[in-house]
């Protein structure tokens, strides 16, 4: 290796362990209240949306590596942001029905909602079954 690239690998070394200094709002407040959903529908959602949709949030792997984690974060943030399965002000437009068409609109479109994130998690993609139950349950 010639000494310039040396150089510059070894900066690039030195960036990528400062950057893992920068704090991060990787937290999960205590949930201010649990919504009352049947059973399963609530493992549905538990499973594809909590991550992003509640602060029950399974921070893993990338979540803890910058710059990764940065997009993690900021994703789990506007997703919290948007609906949050977690606080009673969601919980009342839920069962109001005005958020029950958005969650839908989400539902029906299936991965491409967030499509890096079921890629790199297959496990927490909604089977056939599951997102017709849904479907069904937000009529
Ligand atoms: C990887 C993170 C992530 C996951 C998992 C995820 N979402 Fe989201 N969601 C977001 C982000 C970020 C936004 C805000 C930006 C946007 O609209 O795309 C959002 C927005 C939304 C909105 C409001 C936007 C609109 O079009 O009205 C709804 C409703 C929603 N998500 C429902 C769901 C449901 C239901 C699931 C599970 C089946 C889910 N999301 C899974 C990240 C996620």
């Amino acid at each position: 290796m010639r000494d310039s690239s040396k150089s510059i690998a070894s900066w690039t070394i030195i960036l990528l362990i400062l950057l893992q200094f920068v704090p991060l709002n990787r937290i999960n407040p205590p949930p201010f209240q649990e919504i009352q959903f049947p059973e399963s529908i609530k493992s549905s959602l538990k499973k594809a949306c909590y991550d992003c949709h509640s602060y029950e949030t399974q921070w893993r792997g990338v979540a803890y590596i910058a710059p990764a984690s940065w997009i993690v974060s900021s994703t789990v943030s506007s997703g919290r942001t948007a609906l949050n399965f977690s606080t009673s002000g969601d919980a009342q437009e839920i069962t109001s029905g005005l958020m029950k068409i958005r969650i839908r609109n989400v539902v029906s479109k299936g991965v491409a909602h967030q499509q890096l994130y079921y890629l790199l998690t297959p496990e927490r993609e909604l089977t056939m079954t599951e997102t017709r139950l849904l479907l069904q349950w937000l009529q």
